[in-house]
């Protein structure tokens, strides 16, 4: 019996690569997925350009017109809802979540951050792990709770960093990660594998490490 495609929603803030590693996916029959809408809360934003020429429904929900962010996440969810997706992917979607958004989609919301977590919460983690004098960097795909950048792992592919490296040689390291574990945990999620329980993430009905499923690379 053929799997069906599980139903994905795409939010973006930027350029959305990561999003263009999902549609890549799922066009070459690899992604058991559909993307059925995009949403971005910035306009004019290449993520949009990257949708609208796969064919992918785009919303704009500017967050400046909101009065507050619980008004803004309200909306946000009832856009969402619309389109009655299986998995919500944050794809460089850079707002803070109120909690009733996070306990809305609780164990079927999934975001990528630049750091292996729990290292480096927040901004400018490419900076901050270089000024910190670490060896190796990484990015992680965590299920979101209330906690920012705090909800269990799924999978984190680790980098080395390299004298010489700067924030953005740095930056594309990891990122050439990021479009590998990404529709990897994606894949995952869809296939039925990957799923959030007590506030632990589990692969195969197997409790995962606290860091996740690990990659590590060692691309320079
Ligand atoms: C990605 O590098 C992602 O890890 C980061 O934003 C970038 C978006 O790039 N996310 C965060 O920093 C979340 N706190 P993209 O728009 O090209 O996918």
């Amino acid at each position: 019996m053929a799997i069906q495609s599980s139903r994905v929603v795409v939010l973006i803030s930027g350029s959305g690569s990561n999003l263009q590693a999902l549609i890549d996916g799922q066009q070459a029959g690899n992604l058991p997925i559909n993307i059925v809408a995009v949403i971005s809360n910035r306009p004019d934003v290449y993520g949009l350009t990257r949708a609208a020429q796969a064919d992918i429904p785009t919303v704009l929900l500017d967050h400046k017109a909101f009065a507050n962010r619980e008004a803004f996440d309200q909306q946000l969810t009832q856009v969402i809802d619309e389109y009655s997706p299986d998995l919500v992917v944050l794809a460089g979607f850079m707002r803070i979540l109120t909690p009733q958004f996070t306990q809305h989609y609780l164990g079927r919301m999934l975001n990528i951050h630049p750091s292996l977590l729990p290292k480096f919460q927040g901004l400018h983690t490419h900076q901050r792990a270089l000024d910190e004098n670490e060896t190796r960097h990484g990015v992680t795909v965590h299920f979101v709770t209330a906690e920012l950048d705090g909800g269990p792992s799924a999978i984190q592919a680790s980098v080395p960093i390299i004298d010489g490296d700067d924030a953005s040689s740095l930056a594309k390291r990891v990122q050439r990660q990021e479009h590998i574990i990404y529709p990897l945990a994606v894949k995952w999620f869809a296939e039925g594998r990957l799923a959030m329980k007590e506030n632990r993430a589990y692969l195969d009905n197997e409790l995962l490490p606290e860091h996740g499923y690990l990659i590590e690379s060692h691309e320079h």
